[in-house]
């Protein structure tokens, strides 16, 4: 019986097993695989992945920060986005091989209500989430321009991946603007800490903010009420697990499924 699990910061994964689960039950694979949560200690990771890829119990493991670089390293093959990204969010066991995907980058674009090829696309942040979106923005072809607290950031990263950094951006200039830092978790004043205010918006935008609260964050509160598409975290959540499951699986599982569980409080 396969085993899947997630490993990582408890409030990253919380939702994780019950949406993988009520995904695995819809493909008719409850009996036959399980995905649960497992709590390594950060200084064990890469000795107890090691043990999980060698022992022959699991198929793969999700992985959140802070362990998505530390799962790319140790890997012995990776895919072209993980590798560009610098981070893996899964990884699949062969024959006690270990293989490196990154499935935020294709969550990201799945969540989103079209590709945006060509578009003028606005970035917030520059660490590793910020990378996941910036690589898999690029790669479809949208004009990505980056923007981040610490400039300096915001430059390395875009002449990286592909894009451009930016100090004082237009918001009304973007087809999507995609918020990838923690602002609106901590308590900071969305409209202080991003170079935006609830005004900023235009009909037609789409906004992308991979916080994941219960109630809709300021930011997506204010894009929605000025006629934007907004997609919020937990789609993304979804979207990136259900191409994970693809991957150790080979089915396409259920995303009606998969948001039905994430949501349910
Ligand atoms: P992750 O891997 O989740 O992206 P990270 O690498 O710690 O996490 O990056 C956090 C991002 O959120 C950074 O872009 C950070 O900006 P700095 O590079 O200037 O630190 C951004 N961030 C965090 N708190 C912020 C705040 N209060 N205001 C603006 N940006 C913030």
């Amino acid at each position: 019986m396969p085993s899947l699990a997630v490993i990582g910061h408890p409030v990253a994964h919380s939702r994780s097993p019950d949406m993988q689960t009520a995904a695995l039950a819809e493909l008719g694979l409850a009996g036959e695989w399980t995905y649960g949560a497992l709590d390594i200690a950060p200084e064990d990771f890469e000795a107890e992945v090691a043990v999980l890829a060698a022992e022959g119990d699991y198929a793969g493991v999700n992985i959140t920060v802070p362990h998505k670089e530390a799962a790319l390293t140790m890997a012995d093959e990776a895919s072209e986005g993980a590798r560009a990204i610098g981070a893996a969010n899964t990884l699949s066991f062969r024959e006690g091989r270990i293989v490196a995907d990154n499935t935020d980058a294709g969550g990201l674009l799945r969540s989103l209500p079209h590709p945006f090829i060509g578009d003028r696309v606005l970035v917030f942040g520059a660490g590793g989430a910020a990378r996941a979106a910036i690589w898999a923005l690029a790669d479809v072809g949208a004009q990505v321009d980056v923007w981040n607290r610490t400039a300096g950031r915001a430059e390395a990263v875009a002449a990286e991946l592909g894009a451009r950094a930016v100090v004082d951006p237009e918001p009304g200039d973007y087809a999507l603007i995609v918020n990838t830092t923690a602002v609106g978790l901590a308590g900071e004043d969305t409209f202080e800490a991003l170079p935006l205010s609830p005004d900023s918006f235009v009909t037609g935008q789409t906004v992308l903010d991979m916080v994941y609260t219960e109630e809709p964050s300021a930011l997506l509160a204010a894009a929605e009420a000025a006629g934007a598409t907004v997609v919020d975290g937990l789609e993304m959540l979804v979207q990136q697990g259900a191409l994970s499951l693809r991957i150790w699986t080979g089915e396409e599982p259920s995303i009606e499924a998969m948001r039905t569980a994430v949501r349910r409080d």
